[in-house]
């Protein structure tokens, strides 16, 4: 009797291991893991969802560590500009670059559920998890806020023109301590306008702004 009661306790304590097994590896498939590789000795303004951040990004197959991408090379080299948190890029990075320091580097690692899924997408196969190695250039806070876009609309007109994006973009560059040259400005700024002039008559209105589309602008 005791026997029996004994094998039946392990057998229920087995089923409860193998439970926590599989759900731990349940955890680790769907979650995002950041590490940190390099962290600036100051830090005044944390990324958070809905900054525009700049940043570069090279990714990797976990599987074999082939890259990818790559933004160093991909673009004209540029860091990419992005709205932080709100599906520009793979749920991963937008989940891995939250709280992040301008000048911090992290290694994310992102499964495929928070990547390019089951179906994979050219060159990434499916099912891969990625492995992204990021560089944080700069945060600015709540871009589209009606704040921000009334900063950068100098001449108060309600549309934002190259001219007056490439003014607050070096405004930022300048204020951050890294300035950069002209044609950088230009890149970025043709970069912004191909993301949200999306009638493509050179201005961007509050309204293209405004990735949220909150009613009160
Ligand atoms: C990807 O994963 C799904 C779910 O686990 C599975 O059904 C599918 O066969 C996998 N695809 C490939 C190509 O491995």
């Amino acid at each position: 009797m005791s026997k029996f009661i004994f094998l039946y306790c392990s057998f229920i304590l087995l089923q409860m291991l193998l439970l926590f097994v599989v759900a731990s590896e349940d955890d680790s498939n769907s979650e995002v893991k950041i590490e940190v590789v390099f962290m600036p000795s100051e830090c005044n303004q944390k990324s958070k969802k809905g900054d525009l951040i700049n940043v570069h990004y090279d990714g990797y197959l976990a599987e074999d560590g082939s890259q990818f991408y790559c933004s160093r090379s991909d673009k004209a080299g540029h860091p990419q500009w992005f709205v932080l948190g709100v599906g520009q890029v793979i749920k991963g990075l937008d989940v891995g670059m939250v709280d992040m320091c301008p000048g911090e580097k992290r290694k994310i690692t992102v499964p495929s559920s928070l990547g390019f899924g089951e179906k994979g997408k050219a060159p990434v196969p499916p099912n891969a998890t990625l492995v992204f190695e990021v560089e944080l250039y700069s945060v600015s806070r709540g871009p589209r806020s009606m704040e921000a876009f009334q900063e950068i609309d100098l001449d108060k007109d309600k549309t934002l023109t190259k001219e007056e994006v490439k003014h607050y973009l070096k405004l930022e560059y300048e204020r951050t301590g890294t300035p950069k040259d002209e044609p950088f400005y230009e890149k970025i700024m043709a970069d912004i306008f191909r993301k949200s002039d999306h009638d493509s008559n050179g201005l961007i209105t509050s309204k293209e702004y405004n990735v949220y589309e909150h009613d009160e602008l």
